[in-house]
């Protein structure tokens, strides 16, 4: 499968449970390409896993290590990134999102809820009481900037992962 030759790397970003490693770890083997995992790198990088990072080094570190993480993808070629949730937080991210081949994955906070029952391994839902609404919270405060960057959005609330990169090869097939 080959896409537009203007298109060197794809970015999968949304909320936590959107499934975006899943789908491009998928979307890799599909196109032949090579597949990143941002918080993978991080975790590589830091030698200490994500909510480790979170409990003794805090968020602002770990945030650091995630710009840090994109920044190092931009010079690959023919490679799909899952970006952590998080990662539009940062304006500057965002500026380098936009100009790549940007794509949303979109899910409600309802059924991200439901995909993320192990939520020990997600810092940010660890400690809270109502999983929904911390979700319908963190996607308000990021939907913009979503939405912004993105070139692409696919709702992923009810697609298998293989339909999604089905989906995602074809529309990417019709930009130039
Ligand atoms: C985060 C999402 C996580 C991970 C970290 C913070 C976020 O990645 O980067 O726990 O701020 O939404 P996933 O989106 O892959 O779960």
């Amino acid at each position: 499968m080959s896409l537009p030759e203007s298109i060197k790397r794809i970015y999968l970003i949304g909320l936590m449970g959107a499934g975006k490693s899943t789908v491009g770890q998928l979307l890799a083997e599909q196109l032949g390409w090579s597949f990143v995992d941002l918080d993978a790198e991080i975790t590589s990088y830091a030698g200490l896993s994500v909510p480790r990072i979170f409990a003794e080094q805090g968020e602002k570190l770990f945030r650091e290590y995630e710009a840090q993480v994109l920044r190092k993808t931009l010079t690959q070629q023919l490679t799909v990134v899952a970006c952590g949730g998080g990662v539009v937080l940062d304006s500057e991210n965002n500026k380098l999102l936009k100009q790549e081949m940007t794509i949303w994955l979109e899910l409600s906070p309802d059924v991200a809820a439901i995909r993320l029952e192990q939520a020990e391994k997600r810092p940010l839902l660890a400690e809270c009481e109502d999983t929904v609404a911390k979700l319908r919270e963190i996607l308000e405060a990021r939907q913009t900037s979503y939405t912004d960057v993105a070139k692409i959005r696919v709702d992923t609330s009810a697609q298998t992962p293989e339909a999604i990169a089905k989906k995602i090869i074809t529309e990417l097939g019709t930009h130039g």
